[in-house]
């Protein structure tokens, strides 16, 4: 297939790009490679894909996959996107690009309208400009806002986000769906849980955690640490999205009148913020200072994902257990943060 993926200098985008790549798929990403956190990591993330010193609007191939190929330029960019979509097919778009983060939302919230509600837009335009028929994008669990309806379930309503960020990923969930009316696209949101692994993201608690005990600094544990978390391994989100991209048709359909679905794609089951934190303890063989403070706005107290859909129609579920993820994310920080 001929796979089109944004978001490709990011911890999901980079690791999915590679293993498609090596299933034999062509793949074309693309990343702004914007300063949201470290762009350093971003670019050993693309470094281990074969990109190597990427700028703006030039196209690289990989020099380890000669079927991937990259250009860094920015979703809100119509000229460069449509100049792409002019010169190649794709059969599949992929849009993990995005503004993450809850708490950055409340102190830069035009970040979030940029990318993720005007770049998205762009690319729903480009799939029906361009007659790209599967549409696959990042939706997030935060949809579920402070729901208490646990496991959380994709036929629950979502319509009480709170924070900016998961507002703009239910807009997105609507947005993709009147395409699928309108046109005819199949759209599928994949509503990711608390995705961890090496490479992650260092504005998401495993990092900051790794980074302040490893440094011997506090760890600031919010709601005196009464939260839960479905983490997620980076290779189970891997694998899922593969089933997915290369099967769409076992996508269920919710209504008759547009192909759009949404999943859960998480672990399945919470864990305690307190085990995960003697996890890591463990694993990094050190004691964190631990600092408790209040609940943060936009923060939600759990999350648990209900993964039977996702299990019914592509015969999948997340397993990798936690303590196993973890050797795996501590390995790599030793060695990356040395
Ligand atoms: N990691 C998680 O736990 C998690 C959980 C739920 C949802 N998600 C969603 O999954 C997707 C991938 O997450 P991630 O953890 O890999 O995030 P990430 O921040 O590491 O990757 C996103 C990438 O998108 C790029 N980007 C942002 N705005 C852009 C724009 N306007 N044009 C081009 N590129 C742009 C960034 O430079 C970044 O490299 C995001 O949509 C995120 O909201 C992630």
């Amino acid at each position: 297939m001929n796979i089109f993926i944004t978001g490709t200098a990011g911890f999901i985008g980079s690791f999915l790009a590679e293993a498609l790549a090596k299933q034999g798929h062509q793949i074309y990403g693309i990343d702004s490679i914007n300063d949201y956190y470290d762009i350093n990591l971003k670019k050993a993330r693309l470094k281990k894909g074969g990109i190597h010193n990427p700028s703006y609007n030039q196209e690289i191939t990989s020099s380890t996959l000669p079927n991937y190929r990259f250009r860094q330029i920015d979703l809100c960019d119509n000229e460069q996107l449509e100049n792409i979509f002019q010169n190649n097919h794709f059969d599949c778009i992929i849009n993990l690009a995005a503004q993450a983060g809850v708490r950055y939302s409340l102190q830069n919230p035009q970040a979030y309208i940029h990318s993720n509600i005007e770049g998205f837009i762009n690319l729903l335009e480009c799939c029906r400009l361009h007659q790209c028929s599967h549409f696959i994008y990042a939706s997030s669990s935060s949809v579920y806002g402070n729901s208490s309806h646990t496991p959380f379930n994709e036929t629950e309503r979502v319509d009480q986000p709170i924070s900016l960020y998961a507002a703009t990923k239910k807009s997105n969930e609507l947005m993709a769906y009147t395409y699928s009316h309108l046109y005819g696209i199949q759209t599928i949101g994949l509503r990711f849980f608390t995705v961890y692994g090496p490479y992650g993201r260092p504005d998401m608690a495993p990092i900051l955690f790794a980074n302040a005990i490893k440094n011997k600094q506090p760890i600031r544990i919010f709601n005196n640490g009464n939260l839960s978390r479905d983490f997620t391994y980076i290779d189970d989100i891997i694998e899922g999205i593969i089933k997915i991209t290369e099967h769409p048709e076992q996508a269920s359909q919710n209504t008759t009148d547009a192909p759009a679905v949404v999943y859960n794609i998480g672990h399945g089951s919470p864990t305690p913020l307190m085990e995960f934190i003697h996890t890591l303890e463990k694993y990094l063989n050190q004691e964190a200072q631990k600092e408790f403070i209040e609940m943060q706005p936009g923060d939600v107290y759990q999350t648990w994902a209900d993964t039977r859909k996702l299990k019914q129609d592509f015969k999948y579920t997340p397993s990798t257990p936690l303590e196993e993820g973890i050797k795996q994310f501590t390995e790599w920080h030793k060695n990356f943060y040395k």
